[in-house]
């Protein structure tokens, strides 16, 4: 029997992307699909979240099985293709900072991050993903900014530092765009990803998680399913437990956990160290998870007189630069 190619569309669309965890209907991801009749068989162009052959290999078993078994077809051919988002280049890393436990410091560990990566040259963009406790624009003192979009629904950053920011918090407020408000609000993320106008030069996108183990992970897996994690945690037992869980949330969600910052880790007084928030955090949470702990951030503010922001040059800076070389080289692996 002949089947249309709406009715074969139909039928692939049901296999579930193992590296989303999302049918091939929710995301969008046959990108041409036609037949060739004098061999019979089926054309694909398939976009899939992470394309290893282990991701292909389950995916292609999955369609040839629809295709030649339940439709008859004598074969298939698939080529995939990474899924990127629209208009950036394919340099681009993305890196998200999760914690699991509020207030540990994320969101002072990623625009520190993204100011250190600056500083060695390469190009930053960070999302705000804590939608509901959005401190990035205060850290970058551009809380008072709007974000300008164009008229078919795409977004300028804010650019700070040469740092390419957006957030919710930049949609919100008196006089801000109405129709960001309420149920589109949860949505938010999507459009970040996705029609954000970053410069299509951009090298690294860190993502500032909110505190949790929970939806905003899993749309992150979804939405860029090869990006990358950092834990961060303090010294302290309690923040380190919960780190720890959200380490295991992003591994289960199969996402590359590339090692733990340790912040607030100590006080040092003329040379002496003082464990003010305990002791052996970032360790725990690093053995747990099988990972490294890359570093350790003092307890301390910037010296340059900024409220959230360290120079290169300063001691805590100097601590963020070598972060910032070790995850380059992690995420260039
Ligand atoms: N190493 C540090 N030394 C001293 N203060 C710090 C350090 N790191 C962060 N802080 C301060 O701790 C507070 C919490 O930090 P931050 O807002 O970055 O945490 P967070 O994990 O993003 O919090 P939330 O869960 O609310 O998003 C801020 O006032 C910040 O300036
Ligand atoms: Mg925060």
């Amino acid at each position: 029997m002949a089947y249309t190619l709406e009715e074969i569309r139909s039928r692939i669309e049901t296999v579930v992307d193992p590296s989303r965890g999302t049918t091939l209907k929710d995301t969008n991801a046959i990108k041409h699909l036609g037949i060739d009749s004098e061999k019979n068989a089926v054309v694909l162009l398939l976009e899939i979240g992470v394309k290893s052959p282990e991701y292909t290999a389950v995916m292609t078993r999955l369609i040839a099985k629809i295709i030649k078994m339940d439709l008859g077809f004598a074969g298939v051919v698939i080529e995939y293709e990474q899924m990127r988002i629209p208009g950036l280049g394919k340099q681009l890393k993305i890196l998200g900072i999760a914690s699991g436990k509020g207030g540990v410091g994320k969101s002072t560990v990623t625009a520190n991050l993204a100011m250190a990566l600056k500083e060695i040259g390469k190009k930053v963009g960070i999302i705000d993903a804590d939608v509901y406790g959005s401190n990035i624009p205060k850290i970058f003192d551009v809380e008072d900014q709007e974000l300008q979009g164009t008229e078919d629904g795409n977004l300028y950053p804010i650019v700070k530092n040469g740092i390419e920011l957006v957030s919710a918090a930049f949609l919100m407020g008196d006089n801000k765009v109405l129709m960001w408000r309420g149920p589109m609000l949860g949505k938010i993320l999507n459009v970040f990803f996705k029609n954000t106008l970053w410069s299509k030069d951009l090298d690294y996108l860190l993502i500032d998680l909110p505190p949790g183990t929970g939806d905003v992970m899993m749309d992150v897996k979804n939405l860029v399913p090869d990006a990358k994690m950092v834990i961060v945690t303090t010294p302290h037992i309690s923040a380190a437990s919960i780190a720890i869980k959200a380490g295991f949330a992003a591994k289960e969600l199969k996402q590359d956990v590339l090692g733990v910052i340790e912040n607030m880790a100590f006080f040092e007084v003329d040379g002496v160290r003082h464990d003010v928030f305990g002791k052996g955090g970032g360790e725990t949470v690093a053995k747990a998870l099988e990972k490294d702990l890359l570093g350790s951030i003092p307890l301390g503010q910037p010296v340059s007189g900024h409220h959230s922001l360290f120079a290169p040059s300063e001691p805590i800076g100097i601590v963020y630069l070598f972060l910032a070389r070790k995850l380059i080289k992690l995420m260039n692996a």
